[in-house]
């Protein structure tokens, strides 16, 4: 596994080719997405073969009850991807349910795939605990499996993701190992790239920015959302006046100036003033609403000018499929030769 402060050399060391990475179409991306992933794939897309798979398939596990929502979120999320930078001429955008050979290759795989590879799953788990019962289903169990299947279909080498889903890329790699032992070389065992900060907390302090519990900052917030979501955020529960000495260290205020405050002079000031309860909560807010509005004043423009554009969200999202495609048919080839289950009849010849 690399964390983001590695990664330029030891991706050089790995001769990294192709690298595949995606998100489950469940909602609009937000500030812990770009930070924990999307700004490693912008650097990566520069120098690498890269493949963003839009995974509809995967959000059917827990959103089957919500069609309409993964469909808009198609959408939501490739103009989110344009809107940050990432350059569909350079790089596949691909709408996994097109592409149907993931299907046909997370079946395949199961039949090698312990149950002890899911059981024991920690993300998969803690997701698990979280769902009422009535939904959790098969297909639900059997996610981390078809991500298994999405980022060795394409034969990839690189999985740059939160840090939530290295357990998944754990699992590839014992796939990738195991079919490779039974039936002959066919899959690269691929590594994890951790974004810079690897989990960001919720605007309410929680663990996690999640959209069911409303605690996210969306790409996609005007500026006046964005100061009321920071002006409300949890914050130092200790402290009762701004002249009581206050806490840096688990406060989120202070975690997104790190993350997205550039004027690293400002940000240790106000962790000194904090300290000694020589600043307000309000004032430190402010500088991050602003800093945060920076942040993303450049990102509303570039989706702004895409979503008067809908021909190129669709050009980006045919483009980048109609190559998965092709790869996935040249993987499937080499699956099915390698398991033998390509040329019954041949016997005869
Ligand atoms: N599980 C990822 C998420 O929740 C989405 C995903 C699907 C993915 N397939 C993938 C991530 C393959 C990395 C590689 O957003």
């Amino acid at each position: 596994m690399f964390y983001a402060e590695i990664w330029l050399e030891s991706i050089e060391e790995m001769t990294v080719k192709r690298i595949l990475t995606g998100i489950r179409p469940t909602g609009a991306l937000h500030v812990g997405h770009y930070v924990g992933a999307l700004e490693n794939w912008l650097q990566l897309q520069a120098r690498y073969e890269c493949y963003f798979l839009i995974a509809d398939y995967q959000a059917l596990g827990d959103h089957f009850h919500e069609i309409d929502l993964i469909r808009d979120s198609v959408i939501q999320v490739t103009l989110d991807w344009l809107a940050v930078g990432l350059d569909p001429e350079r790089s596949s955008f691909v709408i996994q349910s097109y592409v149907p050979e993931h299907a046909e290759l997370t079946m395949l795989l199961s039949f090698i795939t312990p149950l002890g590879m899911l059981e024991r799953n920690p993300t998969l788990k803690a997701e698990l605990d979280e769902l009422p019962v009535e939904r959790r289903t098969v297909g639900f169990y059997n996610y981390p499996m078809s991500q298994v299947a999405d980022i060795l279909l394409p034969q990839a080498r690189l999985v740059p993701v939160g840090d939530d889903q290295a357990p998944h890329v754990e699992m590839t790699r014992e796939v990738a190992r195991k079919f490779n032992r039974m039936f002959g070389e066919v899959f690269p065992v691929p590594d994890t790239l951790i974004g810079r900060i690897p989990r960001l907390r919720g605007t309410d302090g929680a663990a996690k920015m999640s959209k069911s519990k409303g605690n996210v900052i969306s790409l996609s917030d005007d500026r006046e959302t964005v100061r009321r979501k920071v002006m409300s955020m949890y914050t130092d529960p200790t402290r009762l006046r701004a002249t009581d000495p206050g806490h840096v260290e688990g406060n989120p205020v202070f975690e997104y100036h790190d993350a997205f405050n550039p004027d690293k002079g400002q940000v240790e000031d106000f962790k000194h003033r904090y300290r000694e309860g020589k600043v307000g909560d309000v004032e430190v807010k402010q500088a991050l609403a602003e800093a945060l509005n920076r942040f993303l004043d450049p990102i509303r423009e570039r989706r702004s000018r895409f979503e008067a554009n809908p021909r190129q969200i669709e050009d980006a999202l045919m483009h980048g499929t109609g190559r998965a495609r092709k790869l996935a048919a040249e993987t499937m080839r080499q699956v099915r030769a390698a398991m033998r289950i390509d040329s019954y009849t041949s016997r005869w010849e």
